[in-house]
């Protein structure tokens, strides 16, 4: 470990560096979480060491320099921070109403206090000055008490009121988060990509730069949103009594305040909020990295006061980080079911997003050349909710250099840049990238065991095949002792060689014969499904089935006629038709229902009548009696269909208890809400 005063110095220097990219280069080096850390490390080795605090440390002032291309604007109240809570379990909570209390000289007899509860949203902060209700001035926070003077570039958010409704008080300065949601930025992104412009790391970092825009043409195209928060200079606006009341006048005058926010009693209060948004989090369409309490009577707030610039009636109460920094060990690449070469990183282990990741996606080679990941790079690795894992982009300078030959000074990067593999790592067969696509694939189709395995995996899953017991763990036990070949082959095991297995008991061997002996007995499109014909999910094959009525229609079809069935375009066609044209599959078909594979054939259908028809679904919480998946087959039979988000476009939520966010989203867009019971009165309508 360094000296106390040498760490300090190296601290100061890294936190100034990344405090300079952040701030002024818009192009962050670190994730957030990392910055806490470092500047934490050195609040506390200041406080230990008091000597070593120098005037102009960083610990001492609080956000950025306002550029000098701005005009400054002295903020009347200053805008202060809050005190982060990083403890992120309940206790952190629980600590800060019992230090509210303390100083408060509340005793356990005292009656819990009140707070407003709301979101720590992650953008940037912003103070907009309302004269007689129209909007004079938008300003940063800059170091707090001097910002930079946005205003053009916040005229043209639209969320934003330039006049507000039923207020003239001469002044009304409303603070808020200037944000952008998590679509909007990746369809920048995916602009600024197409252009050869400079990608952005986060949706802050983008709104930021978007912010601070000197050209305002530039700003209005960056999809920006606001939310208020809290209040700045007042003069002649009756002050309401709470916080909470503050924001519903808010609301009255058209400002956008997220509606996610709630008036909560005492700690049990807060840890109930902390809990449900915590489940929510990932449900939201922007990101937040934890939640904000404030004592909700201006009364007490004023009682309790600052600390420097924190206020002791506020806390900020953290989620777990959804970005860390890591090591890339390796990059190895995973074939797909359909012969996807997806590149993926092995990580040092690390705890992101409350869980411990060791693998992150690459998606694709295009993005690993662009991205330019290396081994022994060092990358801010990004798991949000129950999406993969994937690499954000790599520090550069951290990246692991070697000399170059005999002159002291020229370095080169110690591992080189990865290239896509011509040949497939699992069964040698090239790998082909068609021109303009991104995704490479292995040619080796079922000749590869990867591909194999997981078109078997997927053949015997439950919504397709359903071969109870029959998991990957199996499949790749029967592919590898060479009894498994072609779905067909399952159907021709024996109790001995299914018996012969490693680990494989004869009881659980009559079991899985039995299982697959059921399986035979199956669907339209269920068979359709367990193909695992490229493009063709649950959904389209069961349109395919309604459409065709019978295999042989469908497989009859050219690619004009499967574009008659709804939902099937010119791609889904294509892979229908080449799928259908392979000898191999053709056998494999022929196999199947020679070894006894049937379903019920229909006749063609034309449209379905039913009450259903063209109806969307969105189900949410436990139904009393249907399973998810039943209460799905119901309304897909019916001719219904079935999302996982609700929209405008949604016919009816059917809600269960414990229903969450969606039941709240059906409720505020005003779709139909209907309990089981109403939706089985439907669907016998
Ligand atoms: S209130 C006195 N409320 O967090 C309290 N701030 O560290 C002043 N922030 O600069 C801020 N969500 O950019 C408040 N619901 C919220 C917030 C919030 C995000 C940001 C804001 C501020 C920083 C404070």
């Amino acid at each position: 470990m360094a000296a106390p005063a040498e760490r300090a110095r190296q601290l100061r220097e890294d936190l100034e560096r990344h405090n300079h990219a952040y701030y002024v280069l818009d192009a962050p080096t670190v994730p957030d979480a990392e910055y806490d850390r470092l500047f934490r490390e050195l609040q506390a080795l200041e406080a230990e060491h008091p000597e070593l605090r120098t005037p102009d440390s960083l610990t001492l002032r609080v956000g950025g320099k306002p550029l000098p291309e701005f005009g400054q604007v002295r903020h009347a109240v200053p805008m202060l921070s809050i005190r982060t809570e990083t403890d992120t379990e309940a206790t952190g909570a629980q600590a800060f109403d019992s230090r509210v209390r303390r100083e408060l000289g509340l005793t356990e007899a005292d009656p819990a206090v009140e707070y407003a509860a709301e979101l720590k949203f992650d953008g940037l902060a912003m103070s907009l000055r309302y004269e007689h209700g129209v909007l004079v001035q938008a300003a940063t926070r800059g170091d707090g008490a001097v910002g930079e003077d946005v205003t053009q570039n916040i005229r043209t958010i639209r969320a934003i009121p330039l006049r507000l409704r039923g207020v003239d008080a001469p002044v009304l300065e409303v603070r808020g988060e200037v944000y952008m949601r998590r679509d909007d930025f990746d369809k920048l992104n995916e602009r600024q990509r197409e252009l050869g412009e400079k990608t952005f790391v986060n949706p802050r970092n983008a709104a930021a730069g978007a912010v601070r825009q000197l050209d305002p043409a530039i700003a209005a195209k960056r999809p920006l949103s606001f939310f208020a928060y809290g209040l700045g200079e007042v003069r002649g606006w009756p002050l309401p009594a709470t916080h909470g009341a503050t924001l519903d006048a808010f609301v009255a005058m058209g400002l956008p305040v997220c509606d996610v926010r709630t008036v909560a009693a005492g700690a049990a209060g807060l840890v109930a909020f902390h809990q449900d948004v915590a489940i929510r989090r990932d449900t939201l369409p922007f990101d937040i990295d934890g939640v904000v309490y404030k004592v909700n009577d201006y009364v007490l707030q004023e009682r309790l006061g600052f600390v420097t610039r924190e206020p002791r009636w506020a806390v900020a109460h953290k989620y777990p980080a959804q970005e860390m920094l890591t090591t890339v060990e390796a990059i190895e690449v995973q074939v797909g079911r359909t012969g996807a070469i997806t590149p993926v990183a092995r990580l040092k282990p690390v705890f992101v997003g409350g869980v411990t990741v060791t693998n992150a996606t690459l998606h694709n080679f295009e993005e690993v050349e662009r991205k330019d990941v290396r081994v022994g790079d060092t990358v801010i690795v990004r798991r949000a909710g129950d999406v993969i894992p994937e690499v954000v982009a790599i520090i550069a300078d951290k990246r692991p250099m070697k000399a170059v030959g005999h002159d002291l000074f020229a370095q080169e990067p110690e591992y080189p840049p990865v290239t896509m593999p011509s040949h497939c790592p699992e069964c040698n067969s090239a790998i082909e990238k068609p021109e303009g696509e991104a995704i490479a694939r292995c040619t080796g189709g079922l000749f590869c065991p990867a591909q194999r395995k997981q078109a078997l995996w997927h053949f015997a899953s439950r919504r397709a095949m359903d071969v109870d017991g029959l998991g990957d763990k199996l499949v790749d036990q029967l592919v590898d002792a060479e009894l498994l070949h072609t779905a067909a082959d399952l159907y021709h095991l024996t109790l001995e060689q299914v018996a012969n297995l490693e680990r494989m008991a004869e009881k659980s061997a009559q079991n899985l014969l039995d299982a697959i002996e059921k399986s035979k007995q199956t669907t339209l499109p269920r068979f359709i499904y367990a193909l695992g014909i490229r493009n063709v999910g649950e959904a389209t094959a069961k349109d395919l089935a309604r459409h065709f009525g019978n295999l042989d229609a469908l497989m009859a079809a050219s690619e004009e006629q499967l574009q008659q069935v709804p939902d099937v375009g010119p791609v889904v066609a294509a892979s229908l038709a080449h799928f259908f044209a392979q000898p191999h599959n053709r056998d494999v078909i022929a196999a199947l229902r020679k070894a006894g594979v049937s379903w019920a054939e229909g006749e063609a259908s034309a449209a379905v009548s039913s009450a259903l028809a063209g109806k969307t679904f969105v189900l949410t919480g436990t139904l009393p009696s249907l399973s998810r998946d039943e209460a799905k087959d119901l309304i897909e039979a019916k001719g219904g269909k079935v999302a996982g988000s609700v929209s405008k476009k949604t016919h009816y939520v059917v809600a269960g208890e414990e229903a969450g966010s969606k039941l709240e989203k059906a409720l505020a867009l005003g779709v139909p809400v209907i309990d089981e019971s109403q939706l089985k009165a439907l669907l016998e309508s």
